[in-house]
């Protein structure tokens, strides 16, 4: 009856930023499902609008800024529509958000998103905008800025998951390293190393809902140190020895790491626990010691090497990613031509390359002039990501013939490169997922695949792609062979 009378409301949500941000979607959607609410893809259908958002760099502002301003004649028409900006942005810039775009109704912060449904109805009973945020990083002690970016992962919910067999679990919440260029300390507040107690407990709820990978996530994973008030300390290596331990859970994964804390133990336990995923991403940033300084990212190009080299040693089958910032400020060409020979030698699976883009309150935008011209970013961008697709090339290549075992995730997103086959008629469609290793496979199988682990044989590569059949054949799980 009363579904007839109060017809479920619609919820369309868009989410931008790093994997903090889908999870903290994750459980705002789970919270609102809880009170009635169902998703939509159609923003014309919704009653409440959500932008969880982004402000590491300049242009995931400007995306969420113009969504903003294509709903306001949606807002115009049908004002009982509630929209909500949510996450880093709505930290970053509060009220702000609010005079660029006054058809908001509802600001939360990433450390405040428990209070969204009562934020959504006060601004409905009290017909003005809300506004939620944490306390910034010099508003008060430590202990009153920690408390005010509240945790959240508590309210999870393992029935209200998006992928019924992959999860991400939050190990950490905020950053304290504060590099020169970057906003998420101010916008995540600062670092805190959840409980292992909790962290497995999640874990082992999430495994029996029938979750078979989890990711765990870290602005600075491997940093993750909790100390018991016995004085036991549980760094990241103990804690994947106790996730290793839940029956069911099939691979774990760990993102993202910072280079001086990818210490020994933690290596050994890559390399000794089976289930733990072969794949390190671990940002670079630069190749040149003079950039590193001026990021404060407290480590020099040497140690880099020298970290690069210990894991080759210690898990040899592993591949490693990267990040890099170009066009940083002072960045010469000389500097630029050291990040080349950085990726040259440590021949990352992948590299992410952005353009540096001054963020409001950061130490870089306060010290340094951003003196890289727009179109020398562009092109030291283009030229490094060059380099990096021909080792990808190369990388990939060495898979042909090979079959390796993947974690099959859905329908594959990249068109297909057997244009002729149409899915359905057999039942066969080209699927996608990921290798220990974290390289994607494409191939061609049915539903039932989903969620399952396959042996793929593999026949054909491209920069970012490994395409492939389903093999009879015994599967290669230590990929060392081909490093
Ligand atoms: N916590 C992660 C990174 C989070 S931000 C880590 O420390 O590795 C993701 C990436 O965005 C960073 O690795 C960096 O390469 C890039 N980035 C951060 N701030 C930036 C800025 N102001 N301009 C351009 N890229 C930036
Ligand atoms: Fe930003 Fe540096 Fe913290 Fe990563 S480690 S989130 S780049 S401050
Ligand atoms: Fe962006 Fe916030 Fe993540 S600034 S990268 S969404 S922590």
């Amino acid at each position: 009856m009363s579904d007839v009378v109060n017809p479920k409301k619609k919820l369309y949500i868009e989410t931008v930023g790093c994997q903090m941000n889908l999870l903290d979607s994750e459980l705002v959607v789970a919270r609102l499902r809880q009170d009635g609410y169902e998703l939509t893809t159609e923003v014309e259908d919704a009653d409440t609008i959500l932008f969880n958002t982004c402000s590491v760099r300049q242009h995931a502002e400007d995306k969420i800024y113009s969504a903003l301003g294509r709903i306001k004649g949606l807002k115009a028409r049908r004002p009982e529509v509630s929209i909500g900006v949510l996450g880093c942005m709505a930290q970053k810039d509060q009220k702000q958000v609010l005079r660029r775009a006054p058809h908001v109704d509802i600001v939360v912060g990433p450390g405040q998103l428990e209070r969204v449904p009562e934020m959504l109805e006060a601004a409905r009973v009290e017909g003005k905008p809300q506004l939620a945020v944490s306390l910034a990083r010099n508003d008060g002690s430590r202990d009153a800025v920690t408390a005010s970016f509240a945790e959240y992962d508590p309210l999870r919910d393992p029935e209200m998951r998006p992928s019924p067999f992959q999860a991400f679990v939050r190990i950490m919440m905020g950053c304290d390293k504060f590099c020169t260029y970057c906003i998420v300390p101010s916008v995540r507040g600062p670092e805190q190393s959840r409980p292992p107690g909790v962290i497995v407990e999640e874990s082992r709820r999430l495994v029996d809902a029938g979750v078979v990978e989890i990711t765990l996530l870290g602005q600075t994973v491997n940093s993750y140190s909790y100390r018991e008030p016995d004085g036991r300390v549980t760094r990241l290596s103990d804690l994947l020895e106790r996730l290793h331990e839940i029956d069911g859970l099939r691979r774990i994964r760990f993102i993202t790491n910072f280079p001086n804390d990818m210490t020994d133990d933690l290596l050994q336990a890559v390399r000794d626990l089976p289930r733990v995923s072969r794949y390190l991403h671990v940002p670079a940033q630069s190749g040149c010691d003079e950039m590193l300084k001026r990021m404060k990212r407290m480590y020099s190009v040497a140690l880099y090497d020298d970290m690069m080299a210990r894991i080759r040693e210690t898990v040899p089958d592993a591949a490693v990613s990267s990040d890099f910032i170009v066009g940083f400020c002072g960045e010469s060409e000389a500097s630029f031509e050291r990040s080349v020979r950085l990726v040259e030698r440590s021949r990352f699976k992948n590299s992410f390359i952005f353009k540096y883009s001054p963020r409001t309150g950061t130490k870089a935008d306060l010290l340094y002039v951003d003196d890289v011209p727009e179109e020398v970013k562009k092109r030291r961008n283009n030229e490094l990501l060059a380099v990096q697709n021909e080792i990808c090339r190369e990388d990939n290549l060495k898979f042909v013939g090979r079959t390796v075992e993947v974690l099959v995730e859905g329908p594959s997103k990249t068109s297909s490169r057997r244009s002729e086959t149409s899915a359905g008629d057999d039942g066969l469609q080209q699927l996608a997922g990921r290798t220990w290793c974290d390289r994607i496979v494409v191939f061609e199988g049915r539903l039932r695949h989903i969620g399952r682990f396959v042996p793929i044989e593999i026949d054909e590569v491209s920069t970012v792609t490994l395409y492939g059949r389903l093999a009879t054949s015994e599967v290669v799980h230590n990929e060392a062979a081909l490093a």
